[in-house]
């Protein structure tokens, strides 16, 4: 039987982090190595243009570097196929045709259009691209006919958009060309930045899949911790404690139990706490690191990974726009 395809994309807006790696990425690798799932990964670039339009100078590079995270962290050439949107030009036309049917009021109402309208006050988005890019999302899932979608929370009003969006054009073309897709959402744990914010790119408070060594435990050891706790006589509450939450993913239960006892009597300090933390970190992430360095000194096999990638995209969606021609007789 033939494997489920799947199919998600990310913005290249720069080197991964921790967040990206429990949640999305993380996400990619369990699905990709369940064997289960023919899994299509891309690099969003066009998107990326839709609110970075001004100064699109890092995007070919970030691109390239967000690969070399995700091979790091485990995709694998062999079992995904890792392309770049803009290399497969027939997103663009099946974007056209979309919009062509996609009524404004659809894209109007997308809560996540109003958000980053309001929170990016630096940027102008008040254009035809940004208020337009579910429509690409949309071609970019229905173009490999993909069964399932996986996204965070954030990206499920896209995902919906899309199935009507499918809908609506085997309704008014009187075929059934493309599949309804499903939004597959995994259990992330909320992973916070080193003071306390979303873990973000733009708050400079992450903990980047590249970071090890000195600046791995330097990070760590700003971390914000029980602000209740002042000094190490007092006890703390490792329930509110982001180095707790932390401690979850990469320690072992007895270890996490035996910080839960120390640090609500006071047993352990939390400079003590965060060593072990960082240590941890870093021999988890020690095989990341390896296949990171492995790829940094063979450049030229990314450059092949994603040719390859593009090239077995390319086949399907090719074969995809035949079907969308003949549809819209056109
Ligand atoms: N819009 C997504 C984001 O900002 C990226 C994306 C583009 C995507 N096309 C996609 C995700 C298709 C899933 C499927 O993160
Ligand atoms: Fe957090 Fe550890 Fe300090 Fe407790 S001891 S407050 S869990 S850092």
């Amino acid at each position: 039987m033939a494997l489920k395809r799947i199919l998600s994309g990310m913005r290249p807006t720069g080197r991964l982090h921790l967040g990206n790696l429990h949640g999305a990425l993380g996400n990619w690798v369990e699905l990709q190595n369940s064997g289960n799932y023919d899994c299509f990964y891309f690099v969003a670039d066009w998107h990326a243009i839709t609110s970075e339009y001004a100064s699109t100078e890092s995007i070919r590079e970030n691109g390239v570097n967000m690969v070399i995270d995700w091979l790091a962290a485990g995709l694998d050439p062999a079992k995904s196929t890792l392309f770049v949107q803009s290399a497969v030009k027939e997103h663009a036309e099946l974007f056209l045709l979309l919009s062509m049917i996609t009524p404004l009021a659809w894209l109007q109402r997308n809560p996540t259009y109003k958000e980053m309208q309001a929170e990016l006050t630096s940027k102008d988005l008040s254009t035809f691209g940004f208020l337009g890019y579910p429509v690409l999302q949309a071609a970019d899932i229905i173009m490999y006919k993909a069964y399932g979608v996986p996204v965070g929370v954030d990206q499920l009003p896209h995902v919906e958009l899309t199935r009507e969006i499918a809908r609506r054009f085997n309704f008014i073309y009187q075929k059934e060309v493309f599949p309804v897709p499903e939004p597959l959402l995994a259990d992330v744990p909320k992973l916070l930045g080193v003071d306390g914010r979303k873990m973000s790119k733009s708050y400079d408070n992450a903990i980047y899949l590249s970071d090890r060594g000195a600046d791995l435990h330097q990070k760590v050891t700003s971390m914000f911790t029980d602000p209740q706790r002042m000094r190490k006589k007092d006890p703390g509450d490792p329930d509110i404690c982001n180095v707790f939450t932390f401690h979850k993913l990469y320690s072992s239960p007895e270890t996490v139990a035996e910080i839960n006892r120390a640090c609500r009597v006071a047993d352990i300090g939390c400079t003590e706490c965060k060593k072990m933390l960082a240590d941890r970190i870093g021999e988890q992430m020690a095989p990341i690191h390896e296949r990171m360095d492995y790829y940094l000194e063979h450049l030229h096999e990314i450059y092949d990974i994603i040719a390859d990638g593009n090239a077995r995209a390319a086949v399907i969606a090719r074969r995809t726009m035949e079907e969308v021609r003949e549809a819209v007789k056109i």
